[in-house]
């Protein structure tokens, strides 16, 4: 069957759950090899994996913590060893401590630079190397409305990590482009997954859910599913003359509307 990614290797990093999850059997789904990365849910990611094999596509599974270089470069290595190159580079993985400036521990602040941050850098840096090489690639960035400015308390400082993704899409954009390597972006707003949920009753979500929803154009909550057909877009030759730029999939928020509240 003709799929939109059919070949293409790619690398999904954070695709054990969530977001990562959803882009990884997506792309599985439109003919590319995906190399699954965790870094504890060893028993997830294998079911993402056989998920992806199941489908008849070809996947394995790679332990990285990328927030580690030598980690980052053992993940992109493993791609290329096994599939024998990398076309997509989906910079998922992230974390989100809540806390507000005052409270905050430097060492939750460091975790979130370290990986939100420096873990997609070293991940980018690893896969230019071949792309360059190749004169061919895309890398697609998971930013979020939060750091395009979104009222929601506690999350400063996880905003300015995805500020700092957002900046580092544009720049590799004008970096690489002579190279054919495509850079974007996605900011999704709402979507809940465990990032989102941890720490929340059912009856906190349920009532969440419900005001999120008025705040949305299309007064529904976004899928995984909705952002990782975003991702296949960019990681296809449909989207060849795309560069630089953060997508929005956030349902047409109306509190983005100047004085909509
Ligand atoms: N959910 C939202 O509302 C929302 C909104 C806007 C943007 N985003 C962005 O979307 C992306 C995915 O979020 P999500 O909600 O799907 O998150 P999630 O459910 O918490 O999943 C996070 C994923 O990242 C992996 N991970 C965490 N630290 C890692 C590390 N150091 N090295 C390698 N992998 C690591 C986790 O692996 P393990 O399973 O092994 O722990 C897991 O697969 C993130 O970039 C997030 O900032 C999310």
């Amino acid at each position: 069957m003709a799929g939109r990614l059919n070949g293409k290797v790619a690398v999904v990093t954070g695709s054990s759950r969530g977001i990562g999850k959803a882009i990884a059997l997506e792309f599985a789904r439109e003919g590319a090899k995906v190399c699954v990365n965790y870094i504890a849910s060893e028993d997830r990611a294998r079911e993402v994996l056989n998920e992806i094999r199941a489908y008849g596509s070809e996947a394995i599974m790679v332990r990285a913590d990328i927030s580690k270089p030598d980690d980052a470069r053992r993940l992109i290595e493993a791609a290329v060893n096994i599939f024998g190159t990398i076309d997509v580079l989906v910079n998922n993985a992230a974390i989100m401590y809540y806390g507000s400036i005052m409270d905050l521990k430097d060492e939750e602040f460091d975790r979130m630079i370290d990986v939100n941050v420096k873990g997609t850098i070293y991940c980018c840096r690893e896969a230019v190397k071949y792309m360059v090489m190749k004169r061919y690639g895309k890398i697609i960035n998971i930013a979020s409305t939060a750091a395009i400015g979104t009222a929601s308390h506690g999350t400063t400082l996880y905003a300015l990590t995805k500020a700092a993704i957002i900046a580092l899409t544009k720049r590799l954009a004008f970096e690489l482009g002579e190279y054919g390597i495509n850079v974007n972006a996605i900011a999704p707003s709402f979507v809940p997954t465990d990032m989102f949920v941890q720490g929340k009753s059912e009856e906190e979500l349920r009532e969440i859910l419900e005001k999120r929803k008025a705040t949305i154009s299309l007064r529904r909550i976004a899928s995984p599913e909705d952002i990782a057909r975003v991702a296949v877009f960019l990681a296809s030759d449909e989207s060849s003359y795309i560069t630089g730029q953060v997508i929005v999939v956030d349902g047409g928020r109306i509190d983005y509307l100047t004085h909509s509240l």
